[in-house]
């Protein structure tokens, strides 16, 4: 060996010593992927070293002939694709950044290990925004995650609203989209992650609001079966209000009319949609969503992907034992406050027609606006002790506490109600801590999505948070990675752990009130029984009351028939809709 070959060799040691001291031992980290090479980049969080990679297609473009079509296999590349950016999030009103249909990628957050490592538990986070908007290529605080809880995190976006759901009802465009996107994604998951040190077999779904309620679809759907192993459910089921679309086809044809489209056909209108702007159309498709919680461009009982009412699949269908860890926050409306027509009312005749407005969720359908049963009306407004309340402060705060329990509250303790008594795995939490920054005004606690920092911590949140929300940030990082890995939060052991959190038993009914003061005076029990009890029970049937549909199909309780009985016209169509489906099975799918 000459001078120089012996000195280039003793460099190349020493660089390879320090960058493995130092952790990194690429700047520029390559992994391969079923499709081809992907190369990414390091952050640091928490100090510790993660790899990033951005923008990895799951599936091919669903453009063109593929728009309302199930995602495709990506097609495979040459060489190294350059993974250091975001992909285009999908088209929406008012995206944050590029978007294009061209939008279905994800993201790989790698805590790099030192030395010989287990596989890694995986966590796919579906991100929220009303099935309308949001997407993945925006989040910050991803790699905090992976590093403090030790997991491999995968991030992605989906097809959203008129993209993502439009449905015909039948083979012309089932429906849908979107949750197939999601899925493709975790297939990819299943697949691939084994080539970045992750486990296949145990993996997470994990969502916030309308993720929330998409991972609680994916729990329900029978081709999932095998692919993940635990949930996380924060703000959102399957069984709330806006998750399930009762009448997709009227949505498609009030959006042909928009678009002038030249026929009424479904299969005629489909293909005129298929041609149209993608701008256009997502315009065109956003000026009637419904009134929040938002009911149009949402998934529907298509009888396959979702074969049944998903409230009756958790009750006694076929349903995959998962662990599941599920919440809400104390404070769901609070953000309502905000609202100059929430701010406006003053007595109980306009707590009554803002509820008629804006909570359409036991709807009975009139000139095509859903009304809340007028029943209803009357017993929340005696449930909520508004019927003799004069003080417009009380009455904004029930008004406020009704739109909580009824969006997110309510649901989410029938579905741990319902889980557990299958002797499934559940845990339970309440999010109790208000923002120290937050703009609302005092007394008003842990408004809708305000827990989202605490696991996707933005830098504006590193910023201003105090060490109390801090330690609390870490603790939901263990307490949800833990469950990743194990399906106990507790486990493994923890001494910083603050407490002991109780699975949610039937008999007992425990739940964990997460605040940045937690002691074992944090495990609570039974949460908001009556409201939830008026929401479950007394509200149906209150609202079932105009329509005996029951008796005239025993055994069909198929989400779009329970929805629709409510009038005695929906309840004819509806009864010939079950005979129908009954007696000629295929001919509602
Ligand atoms: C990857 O793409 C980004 C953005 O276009 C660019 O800045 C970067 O240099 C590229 N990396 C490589 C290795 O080509
Ligand atoms: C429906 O709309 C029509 C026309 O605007 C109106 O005349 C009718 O009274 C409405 N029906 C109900 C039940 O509100
Ligand atoms: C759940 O477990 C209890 C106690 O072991 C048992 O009595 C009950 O039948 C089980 N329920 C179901 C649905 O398996």
């Amino acid at each position: 060996m000459d001078e120089n070959a012996r000195f280039t060799f003793l460099l190349v040691i020493v660089v390879v010593l320090l960058a493995a001291a130092s952790g990194q031992t690429q700047d520029t980290p390559v992994r391969t992927t079923s499709s081809g090479q992907i190369a990414g980049f390091t952050s640091t969080a928490d100090g510790r070293t993660v790899e990033n990679y951005l923008g990895v297609p799951f599936a091919a473009p669903p453009t063109d002939s593929l728009r309302f079509a199930p995602p495709r296999p990506v097609q495979p590349w040459e060489g190294v694709r350059n993974a250091s950016v975001f992909g285009s999030e999908c088209v929406q009103t008012s995206p944050g950044g590029p978007m294009s249909e061209d939008c279905l990628y994800l993201n790989v957050y790698v805590p790099r290990q030192v030395g010989q490592a287990a596989a890694l538990s995986v966590m796919v986070y579906i991100h929220g925004g009303a099935f309308q908007f949001g997407s993945a290529s925006n989040m910050e605080g991803v790699d905090w995650l992976a590093a403090v809880g030790d997991v491999i995190v995968v991030t992605l976006n989906y097809r959203l609203n008129v993209f993502g759901f439009l449905s015909t009802g039948d083979r012309n465009s089932p429906g849908n989209f979107g949750l197939m996107d999601q899925r493709a994604a975790i297939v990819w998951v299943k697949d691939n992650i084994r080539n970045f040190g992750g486990d296949p077999d145990s993996i997470t779904v994990y969502g916030l609001s309308a993720g929330s309620i998409a991972v609680s679809l994916q729990m329900l759907s029978p081709i999932n079966n095998g692919l993940f192993s635990r949930v996380i459910c924060e703000s959102g089921t399957s069984i709330g209000p806006g998750a399930i679309n009762p009448r997709p086809l009227e949505s498609v044809r009030n959006l042909c009319r928009l678009m002038n489209c030249a026929s009424d056909d479904p299969a005629a209108m489909v293909s005129e949609l298929r041609a149209a702007d993608p701008v256009q159309l997502t315009n065109a498709a956003a000026t009637f969503t419904g009134t929040p919680p938002l009911r149009y461009w949402t998934p529907v009982v298509d009888g396959d992907f979702i074969p049944e009412d998903p409230l009756h699949i958790l009750q006694s269908g076929a349903l995959e034992n998962r662990d599941v860890l599920l919440g809400s926050n104390d404070d769901e409306g609070g953000y309502l406050y905000e609202d100059p027509r929430f701010l406006a009312v003053d007595n109980v005749e306009a707590v009554k027609s803002l509820v008629q407005g804006l909570l359409p969720g036991f709807f009975t359908e009139v000139n095509q606006t859903w009304r809340i049963c007028g029943d209803v009306l009357e017993a929340l407004t005696y449930d909520y002790d508004m019927w003799n309340e004069e003080d417009p402060a009380s009455l904004r705060r029930s008004l406020i506490d009704l739109y909580g329990d009824f969006t997110y509250v309510a649901n989410t303790v029938q579905k741990a109600d319902l889980y557990s008594k299958r002797n499934y795995t559940a845990y339970m939490y309440q999010f109790a801590h208000r923002l120290s920054y937050s703009p609302l005004p005092p007394g008003v606690g842990a408004s809708h999505a305000t827990n989202y920092n605490f696991i996707f911590p933005s830098s504006g949140f590193l910023e201003r948070a105090t060490d109390g929300e801090k330690n609390l940030m870490r603790t939901m990082m263990t307490l949800w990675s833990n469950f990743a890995k194990t399906g106990n939060p507790n486990s493994p052991a923890d001494t910083t752990l603050p407490v002991d959190w109780p699975k949610y038993l039937p008999s007992t009914r425990q739940y964990l009130r997460l605040t940045d003061t937690m002691s074992p005076g944090s495990v609570l029990s039974n949460l908001r029984p009556k409201h939830t009890f008026f929401w479950t029970k007394t509200a149906p049937a209150l609202d079932g009351r105009t329509c005996e549909c029951q008796t005239c199909t025993p055994g069909v309780t198929s989400g779009a028939i329970t929805f629709v009985g409510k009038t005695l016209m929906a309840c004819v169509v509806a009864c010939l809709m079950s005979y129908m489906y009954n007696h000629f099975p295929g001919a509602g799918s």
